[in-house]
């Protein structure tokens, strides 16, 4: 799992370097880049199959299409966003995510004044038809940016129409079966872990 989180990074240094049309890098180079140690970056890349070759370094569209492949990057995604508040109308306002294959086909809110308002190109629709859009769309992923309250319950709903993947803003430990994947985002951990960092270089 620790290579697995290392694998975006990998991926978007890669992509940075192929927009400035550098064809090949040694291990040595990347990890000045990247800040891994060299043999941190052989040794993660070895996982999965080792894509260098000795004396040459790494090809790096080749390494970029082959991480983007294991990143599961070579298809697209269709996601709805639940929470259409302060933080769910960033996300839908976002392109990136678009762009790289994870396409927004709606947003729902429970707040009936919110319902029928327009986010770019989407009206808002009632949270109350989630399951029916969820079973008529091929919808795998659903990104929840609603409060703590209300969440689990959400999600159980989610789960039971047959979500695969929640993308959770809410601050909670979600509980559902193994075979449907959450990954929480929160920001608030992250502001703290630098708060510690900076307590600690003080
Ligand atoms: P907000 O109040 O602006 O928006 C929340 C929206 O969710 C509202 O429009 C509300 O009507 C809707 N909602 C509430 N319960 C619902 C339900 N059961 N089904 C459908 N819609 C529902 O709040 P904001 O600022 O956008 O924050 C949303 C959530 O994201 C909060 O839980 C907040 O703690 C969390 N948050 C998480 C961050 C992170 O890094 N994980 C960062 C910022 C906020």
């Amino acid at each position: 799992m620790a290579v697995i989180r290392r694998l975006p990074k990998y991926h978007r240094y890669l992509g940075d370097l192929l927009d400035k049309d550098i064809q090949r890098i040694s291990s040595k180079e990347l990890s000045d880049i990247i800040g891994f140690t060299a043999s941190q970056i052989r040794q993660d890349l070895n996982n999965f199959g080792g894509f260098g070759q000795q004396g040459y370094g790494y090809n790096v569209e080749a390494l970029f299409n082959e991480i983007g492949k294991i990143l599961g990057l070579d298809r697209e995604y269709n996601a709805i966003l639940i929470g259409a508040g302060n933080l769910g109308q960033a996300i839908a306002n976002y392109s990136g995510f678009r762009k790289a294959g994870f396409e927004i086909k709606a947003l729902f809110d429970a707040n009936p004044k919110m319902i029928g308002l327009k986010i770019r190109e989407f009206e808002i629709l009632d949270s109350d038809d989630i399951e029916n859009f969820i079973k008529n769309n091929k919808i795998d992923i659903a990104i929840m940016c609603i409060p703590k309250n209300g969440a689990q319950e959400l999600a159980n709903r989610l789960v039971n129409v047959g979500i695969k993947g929640i993308w959770n803003f809410a601050p909670i430990d979600l509980e559902v079966p193994q075979q449907v994947i959450v990954e929480n985002v929160n920001l608030t951990e992250s502001l703290f872990t630098l708060s510690y960092l900076m307590k600690e270089e003080q």
